[in-house]
């Protein structure tokens, strides 16, 4: 047991007292925060008169010699310790003695933890926007390459119309650009200190809060010492954007599980992206997709988990807070993990074009198409609806696609058919005719494609 208190105490702690309270082995992530945080206190102490300028560059060497050691192997985070920051003091108190008992002055853990976690916090956005936008690029790169790859769109997983795989595509892209904008929404609204609010009141020394706002890349200090060490709102903001990330992804995955399919083979996962079954010997799974999927749980649990925390604590500090680590660390460490995996499954997946156009000729999805047709020739659409429906009830008897149905039979059905229906709707005008914006024609399509590019030049990743 070791911790920074003890004083006001005449007995030991119960060991699983002691065990069941310390963060360590989860905080101890944080390392790197923690002395970010206190090598920026104790500049401003220095400057403020509160410390010498002998006392803070002794502090300073301690403090990054810890950090160095920790990184290069040489010292092991001793779990003994309460937590992160009990240990980084007492180590720094061991390597220089009386002045690294300084370094507290004018602090407590719970502004001191609430810097941390905001520190940490902050580069998981800046880093998730990177991958998000290495996700986007992946994925326009193959919308370029597929403004004529034809495919059915679906509702109710029926098909409905024809679209292409840049259109279907572009539909994630959509998602994982609100996804980025969210990141830098909440990098925005986070990016202001707590350090200087102490234990919860401030404190009596003449600390410099702007000055450590400055010095750790904030848009300034926090401007209530109580809402400083109880805030997490940026951390649930952000599990709850990393929960609509793995939502999207999720749906996503399904669509690659359903495409990858024996039925469907509309895509074929790489073999370095695909797994096999102990049992069965021509099995290829898409296990990296169903992971994705099934991952999206426990960052959803996340989400859950703090909101549910947060919702009855009273001002300020209370130790539920320290529940806001473990699993938000889970879900940050799935979430970079799925989107990067994901990525290279995507940039990696080839595609059955051929069984995309057959599907989407097969199916009907030109009954809408042929509707329009016969609006061109002056049937009122309710009416040009009845009869494409019973014109698809014949195809359905015989087995054929509308295309495959003779003139003359048609026209039993409607005798404003001519021979110009076939070209009306096949498949290349049927998607070429939408040409609304958003929609799957090449004009529409390739304007979505400029503006995705103008999207992601004007927007590289997020940095402070
Ligand atoms: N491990 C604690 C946490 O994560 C640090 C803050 C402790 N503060 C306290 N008043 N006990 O919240």
């Amino acid at each position: 047991m070791a911790q920074l208190w003890g004083g006001r105490f005449t007995k030991e702690t119960d060991q699983m007292v002691y065990d069941f309270n310390a963060s360590i082995n989860f905080d101890k992530r944080l390392l790197r925060q923690d002395v970010q945080g206190s090598l920026a206190h104790v500049r401003m102490l220095a400057k403020q008169g509160i410390l010498t300028a002998e006392e803070r560059d002794a502090i300073i060497d301690g403090l990054q010699g810890i950090l160095r050691d920790v990184e290069e192997g040489e010292l092991t985070i001793d779990p003994s310790y309460e937590d992160v920051h009990s240990f980084v003091e007492a180590n720094l108190i061991d390597r220089i003695g009386d002045a690294g008992k300084k370094l507290h002055t004018g602090r407590s853990r719970n502004d001191q933890v609430a810097l941390d976690m905001r520190l940490y916090v902050r580069q998981k956005v800046m880093d998730v926007d990177a991958l998000l936008r290495g996700l986007l690029q992946t994925i326009l790169t193959t919308m370029e390459e597929n403004i004529e790859t034809y495919m059915p769109g679906f509702t109710h997983l029926q098909k409905a119309q024809p679209v292409t795989l840049a259109h279907h595509y572009g539909a994630y892209f959509e998602m994982f650009k609100r996804d980025r904008q969210r990141m830098k929404d909440i990098l925005v609204r986070m990016n202001y200190c707590p350090l200087g609010a102490g234990a919860l009141a401030g404190t009596t020394y003449p600390l410099d809060r702007d000055y450590v706002a400055g010095l750790l890349s904030f848009d300034g200090p926090t401007l209530n010492s109580m809402d400083s060490v109880s805030d997490r709102d940026y951390l649930i903001e952000f599990l709850s954007a990393l929960s609509v990330i793995m939502m999207h992804l999720s749906r996503f995955s399904e669509e690659i599980i359903i495409w990858n399919s024996n039925e469907y083979q509309f895509v074929e996962i790489d073999d370095a992206y695909s797994t096999g079954s102990s049992i069965m010997p021509q099995k290829k799974n898409p296990d990296i997709a169903e992971l994705v999927r099934g991952k999206t749980g426990r960052v959803y649990g996340a989400l859950m988990s703090l909101l549910t925390t947060m919702k009855g604590i009273p001002l300020a500090y209370n130790k539920d807070m320290q529940e806001d680590k473990e699993m938000a660390f889970d879900a940050m460490d799935t979430v970079t993990n799925c989107l990067m995996l994901f990525t290279g499954m995507l940039a990696t997946m080839k595609f059955r074009k051929d069984r995309m156009a057959v599907s989407a000729m097969k199916g009907f999805t030109n009954a809408t198409d042929l509707a329009d047709y016969l609006v061109t020739k002056q049937v009122p659409f309710r009416d040009a609806h009845g009869i494409v429906g019973r014109v698809v009830l014949a195809c359905i008897d015989k087995g054929i696609s509308i295309e495959e149905m003779e003139l003359s039979e048609l026209k039993q059905f409607c005798d404003r058919f001519e021979a110009d229906v076939y070209d009306a709707i096949s498949l290349k005008t049927c998607v070429e005719k939408r040409v609304t914006t958003g929609a799957p024609g090449p004009v529409a399509m390739k304007a979505q494609i400029e503006a995705g590019k103008a999207y992601l030049e004007s927007e590289p990743e997020l940095s402070l």
